[in-house]
């Protein structure tokens, strides 16, 4: 069956989409599933950096420039996570045909993976516009304040635009009783709420997957609950909630 492919998108940058792009490819390779993150952050990635991956000298750069096949570009990292980086040379960048990605993204589709999750640029460019056609769904990334929200209505507004379907948001760094309403405010349905959490930052300095190192922080069990969403993997109800149902 052909792999489902996720686009995590945003209009403003620093958002979080490479570090809940990973997390939850990590949290979906934890439940079995064949699962790939690439980076199509083509001009600035930063993928690879938040992994223990040493500087990977194949990269989806060079498979865009025609000089390397695809599957020589994908590694496999922690918790059998595969990731295909973007490599940082100029004088890759420069050769790049980025109408070639389309190809790479459909010849994956039909490899091994159930899902694939694209690390989709900041920004309205071309360069985030174009891997998000490529996607069966999107999913923005949105902060609680006021520019990021502003931003991600104009890329709904735009996406529409383009026929591409955007099917929820998840509101990252969040903080208790602010901006509650963000998914009203856009439109869109709430998939999860991500908390701003110290352990995110001690994972990504650590370069290790957080529902290893902090398992038990708000942030892990947040992104495990959007990971088995995005698998259709009913929650376990707890005690409680089976008594008042
Ligand atoms: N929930 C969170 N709590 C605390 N820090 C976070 C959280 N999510 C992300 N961060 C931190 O915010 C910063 C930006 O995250 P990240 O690089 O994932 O954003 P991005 O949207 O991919 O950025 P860009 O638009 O530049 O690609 C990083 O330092 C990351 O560790
Ligand atoms: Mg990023």
């Amino acid at each position: 069956m052909a792999a489902k492919i996720i686009a995590l998108g945003s209009g403003k940058g620093g958002v979080g989409k490479t570090t809940v792009a990973l997390n939850i490819g990590f949290a979906i390779a934890s439940l079995n599933k064949k699962v790939l993150v690439v980076d199509t952050d083509i001009s600035l990635p930063n993928l690879d950096l938040y992994t223990g991956l040493e500087k990977p000298l194949i990269t989806l750069l060079e498979v865009l420039n025609g000089t390397s096949d695809v599957q020589s570009a994908i590694y496999t990292i922690q918790m059998g996570l595969d990731i295909l980086p973007c490599g940082s040379s100029l004088q890759a960048l420069q050769n790049v045909d980025l109408d070639k990605l389309g190809n790479v993204i459909s010849e994956l589709k039909d490899s091994e993976y159930e899902l694939i999750i694209l690390d989709i640029p900041a920004g309205l460019s071309k360069l985030s516009m174009l891997p998000m056609t490529y996607s069966d769904e999107v999913i923005l990334i949105v902060n609680p304040d006021p520019a990021s929200i502003s931003d991600a209505q104009k890329v709904k507004a735009a996406t529409a635009l383009a026929g591409i379907s955007v099917t929820g948001i998840i509101v990252n760094k969040y903080k208790k009783s602010v901006y509650n309403d963000i998914g009203i405010k856009l439109g869109l349905p709430v998939l999860g709420l991500i908390p701003q959490d110290e352990a995110i930052i001690k994972a990504r300095d650590a370069r290790k997957p957080l529902i290893l190192l902090k398992p038990g922080s708000s942030s892990a069990k947040a992104i495990m609950k959007i990971s088995k969403k995005i698998c259709g993997i009913p929650e376990k109800k707890s005690i409680f909630q089976r008594f008042i149902r």
